[in-house]
């Protein structure tokens, strides 16, 4: 057992806070958010993500995990891990200011020696950068690049049964220090130096983005030649120097992280000198894919008084409850912008939607939101839409445009219903008896389900 600090309670801090102390270590959570300690002291969670509730009170209630804001609480840690914001700033830019300020916050406490883990994404250099730090050099503080590749929605699995654990390290008993942290983890342990670990998460990330965002691409010329997206990705995700994750095309990526990564990647090459066609490309067709789907929305709309759209889910993703860089936001602001009312359904994001958009009407169930409503855009795949009384929802809606965000409907019996269907590459033909779409449940393998970052 080591004792270990995490500075951060959002989604990478909790979660690695809490999967460390299930791995058996004693474990403190900085968190500098007032309201977000307030919650996590009165036993309620800030973020929604399934299976974290039982890790967390079941070891705080063994004395393995602790919540605090007085840095003081990490004086005996053996490691600190760093899991603090890292937004875009100008020009896209990764801000590290939060970094910067929870480094110096824990220098005065830390104990000789520990060992600083940084888990946010941070650009290329920041690990070495601060390691440099002369109050860091002076505390003998070993710096350590351990990037996160947890997804929202599985986090906590994903952690627990990673894919790979990368350690970014300049000696060899650094690494061993945290390869011992993971020890009981079955883990393969990529062991590099600093800047290849924080280059690896932003390629990871950036070459996620540009999958969706290639697919998304083709799934325009499917349309125009009357081909089925669905059966061209499925082809070539058969393909196993391809494989079939993240070639579903819809909306695109949102999310905390994929839409600053792409960007904080394609600044920090412009400031190296490094030419990145492909990284502009992935951004701007995402965010060509929203302004898509609102146009759509927007022309079904035409010549209709006082019009009112429902949009189903509001998470970036399904699973979780955070709706930064959610693209049913960015539409729901266009058609708000062109005076459309905007109703609101998520099983766990209204909250947070409400937050950042006050104009928009939550409603808690899909059938309110559908009530009275010209078209529907199905923005986030939650399981609970599968199984939406089709029939109802034709009775209870004033129009008749189903907008299929995420391609997971089945268009042909919405057609048959008499909903004008409207998706991203799925052919017309399909919708007139000819063929079905895959239903929500569809069996495009490997390809539904996964989430879309
Ligand atoms: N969310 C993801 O799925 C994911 C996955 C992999 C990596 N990452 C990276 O991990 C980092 C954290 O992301 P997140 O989504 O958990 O962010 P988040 O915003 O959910 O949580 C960050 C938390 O850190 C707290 N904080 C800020 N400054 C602090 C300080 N000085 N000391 C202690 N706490 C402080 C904030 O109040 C907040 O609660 C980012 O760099 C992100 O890119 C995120």
């Amino acid at each position: 057992m080591e004792q270990l600090a995490v500075l951060g309670a959002g989604y990478v801090g909790l979660v690695t806070a809490a999967c460390l102390a299930e791995l058996g270590h004693r474990v403190t959570c900085i968190e500098v958010d007032g309201r977000r300690l307030m919650a996590l002291k009165a036993g309620q969670l800030p973020i929604y993500e399934r299976g974290l509730p039982e890790l967390i009170w079941g070891n705080a209630q063994r004395g393995r995990l602790f919540f605090s804001d007085d840095f003081g609480e990490i004086a005996d840690a053996d490691a600190i891990f760093v899991a603090v914001p890292t937004p875009s700033g100008e020009n896209g830019e990764a801000d590290i200011s939060f970094v910067r300020q929870a480094v110096y916050s824990l220098i005065p406490h830390a104990k000789r020696g520990v060992l600083l883990i940084i888990k946010s994404t941070v650009p290329v250099g920041t690990a070495d950068r601060i390691s440099q730090l002369p109050p860091v050099l002076k505390a003998g503080i070993e710096v350590v690049s351990n990037p996160e590749f947890l997804r929202q929605g599985t986090a906590v699995r994903d952690f627990l049964q990673p894919e790979r654990v990368v350690i970014g390290a300049e000696s060899a008993q650094a690494v061993e220090r945290v390869a011992r942290i993971y020890a009981s983890l079955e883990a393969s342990i990529v062991s590099v130096d600093r800047r290849s670990a924080e280059l690896a998460k932003y390629t990871a990330n950036a070459l996620l983005a540009t999958r969706i965002s290639f697919i998304n691409e083709i799934s325009h010329i499917a349309t125009a030649v009357n081909a089925d997206i669905d059966d061209v990705a499925r082809i070539v995700g058969m393909d196993r120097r391809i494989g079939p994750a993240f070639l579903r095309s819809g909306l695109g990526w949102g999310g905390s992280c994929f839409p600053k990564d792409v960007l904080a990647l394609t600044s920090a090459a412009a400031r190296y000198g490094c030419h990145t066609p492909i990284l502009r490309a992935v951004y701007e067709i995402n965010e060509l894919q929203r302004e898509h789907a609102a146009q759509l929305l927007i022309d079904a709309l035409h010549g209709i008084d006082d019009p009112i759209v429902a949009v189903l889910g509001v998470a970036f993703k399904p699973n979780t409850d955070d709706v930064r860089g959610s693209p049913a936001l960015t539409i729901a602001e266009r058609l708000l912008g062109n005076g459309v009312t905007v109703r609101i359904h998520d099983p766990f994001a209204l909250v947070n939607a409400s937050d950042v958009l006050a104009r928009i009407d939550c409603r808690p169930d899909p059938y309110s939101a559908l009530e009275g409503a010209d078209a529907l855009l199905l923005a986030t795949e939650w399981e609970e839409y599968e199984t939406l009384d089709w029939t109802l929802v034709r009775e209870t809606m004033r129009g008749k445009t189903v907008v299929d965000g995420r391609n997971v409907l089945n268009g042909g019996h919405l057609t048959e219903l008499g909903f004008r269907y409207r998706s991203f590459g799925r052919p017309e033909h399909k919708l007139n008896g000819n063929g079905t779409h895959h239903n929500i449940n569809g069996s495009i393998p490997g390809v539904a389900g996964e989430g879309v970052e």
